[in-house]
């Protein structure tokens, strides 16, 4: 797996049916995605196809790190934390201190790898509200997770 080409770059709106399409496959919800289509990474293999994304749906210095998502067939080879990395990168460049998840499958992976921690959700209901996932009913029962990082350091603070 380490041999795999792989690039990610910036998404925008000419990729949007790829994104909504792999979401699809890896039973993620699309709302949201064509809003903050500019706050998304995508990966290519060396055949063009899209076989991976994560957006960071940005809120002030607050972000929602949303739509990790690594196709069936390259999971567990690294790609979902290349994406995750990169997309923490990219947020602290955005001016972002803060970032929230929800998950319901991959709360291990981010709490490992990434120090999040869960949250409770009701402290930061007033500055989501305009978030279409976070509004979702599907995600009321997901759990919610936070990192603090450091604008342009991208160091994670517990
Ligand atoms: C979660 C996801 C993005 C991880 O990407 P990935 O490429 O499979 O993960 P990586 O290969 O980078 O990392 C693998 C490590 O994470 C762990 N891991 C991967 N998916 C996990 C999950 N769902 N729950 C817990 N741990 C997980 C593995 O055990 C592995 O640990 P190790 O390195 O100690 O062996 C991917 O599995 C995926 O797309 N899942 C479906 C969509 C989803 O649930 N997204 C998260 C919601 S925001």
């Amino acid at each position: 797996m380490e041999s795999l080409q792989i690039m990610i770059s910036r998404a925008d709106s000419s990729t949007l049916e790829e994104i909504l399409s792999l979401l699809n496959t890896v039973d993620l919800p699309p709302d949201g995605v064509a809003e903050y289509i500019d706050g998304f990474l995508i990966a290519r293999d060396e055949t063009g196809s899209l076989v991976g994304c994560a957006g960071m749906e940005q809120h002030g210095e607050l972000g929602l790190l949303r739509s990790v998502a690594v196709t069936p067939e390259l999971q567990r080879s690294g790609l979902g934390t290349r994406l995750t990395e990169a997309i923490l990168q990219y947020a602290t460049q955005q001016g972002i201190s803060e970032v929230l998840l929800l998950t319901t499958t991959a709360r291990d992976f981010f709490e490992q790898k990434f120090g999040f921690a869960v949250a409770v959700r009701k402290d930061h209901d007033d500055r989501l509200k305009q978030s279409p996932e976070w509004r979702l009913p599907r995600c009321s029962s997901a759990v919610l997770m936070k990192v603090n990082i450091q604008p342009q350091t991208h160091e994670i603070e517990r």
